[in-house]
């Protein structure tokens, strides 16, 4: 695992978008995974800016996310296939065609989850973007999801739901789906993040805390603001 602990949310974001421009650089078809939440919001902005500057290309890629409230509408401010519209795939060249949420509309969860797996098992994902929830959830893989889970309807824990301001339910790429990424890059940011950071140090794999199960990663990037990273402070 590599662990960076930058000065500020600004240069987490940063790095995070050079890590991800150099990938595309390197491989124009990189399948990305990408995430929500407040976190990657400044990794999509740099990712816009450098597309605005000429200095990426997005037409090859591939998109997938890591989740989705279930059920919920994409015309729903608070889906994450609006978010996503919002603040990214609008904004750059990524062909609309190669991207793929799962379907929060969907009236078959089950049989859209699989789709969604097999999917992801045609096009394996290159690069997955992880953020990390105060309880160490990773995607919607709350505390007790399994190591060997794939992507699934869940229940979101009372904190979560208080913490999103939902009592939605949601769909999510499962612990093995995400760890089959050839590289993940986790960005955590401020003071409410460092316990799941420390547990990830210092605990071995357990599912209590779901993100410590990617230290088996081989390829494993954590790139956290100083609040969140100095945990020993
Ligand atoms: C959300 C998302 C996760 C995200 C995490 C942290 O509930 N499902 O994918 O990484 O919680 O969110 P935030 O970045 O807003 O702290």
């Amino acid at each position: 695992m590599k662990f960076i602990v930058v000065k500020n949310y600004k240069e987490m974001s940063r790095i995070a978008s050079e890590i991800i421009i150099e990938d595309i650089k390197r491989k124009p078809k990189t399948v990305l995974g990408f995430a929500t939440g407040k976190t990657p919001l400044g990794l999509y902005g740099e990712l816009v800016k450098a597309y605005k500057k000429n200095k990426v290309d997005f037409s090859g890629i591939k998109t997938f996310n890591l989740d989705e409230y279930y059920p919920i509408s994409k015309a729903d401010k608070k889906s994450y296939f609006y978010y996503m519209h919002n603040n990214l795939f609008n904004k750059i060249n990524v062909n609309p065609k190669n991207i793929n949420l799962l379907d929060g509309e969907t009236a078959n969860p089950k049989k859209e989850c699989e789709r969604f797996e097999s999917k992801i098992k045609q096009n394996p994902l290159d690069v997955q973007i992880l953020g990390v929830g105060i309880n160490g959830h990773i995607g919607f893989n709350e505390p007790y999801s399994l190591k060997n889970s794939k992507t699934r309807l869940v229940k979101l824990t009372k904190s979560t739901q208080k913490r999103n301001k939902t009592n939605k339910k949601a769909l999510t790429m499962g612990v093995s789906t995400i760890m089959k990424a050839k590289k993940i890059i986790l960005l955590a940011c401020g003071k409410d993040k460092s316990k799941a950071l420390e547990c990830l140090m210092k605990c071995r794999p357990n599912n209590c805390c779901p993100v410590t199960l990617l230290k088996n990663h081989k390829n494993l990037v954590v790139i956290a603001d100083k609040k969140a990273g100095d945990f020993d402070d």
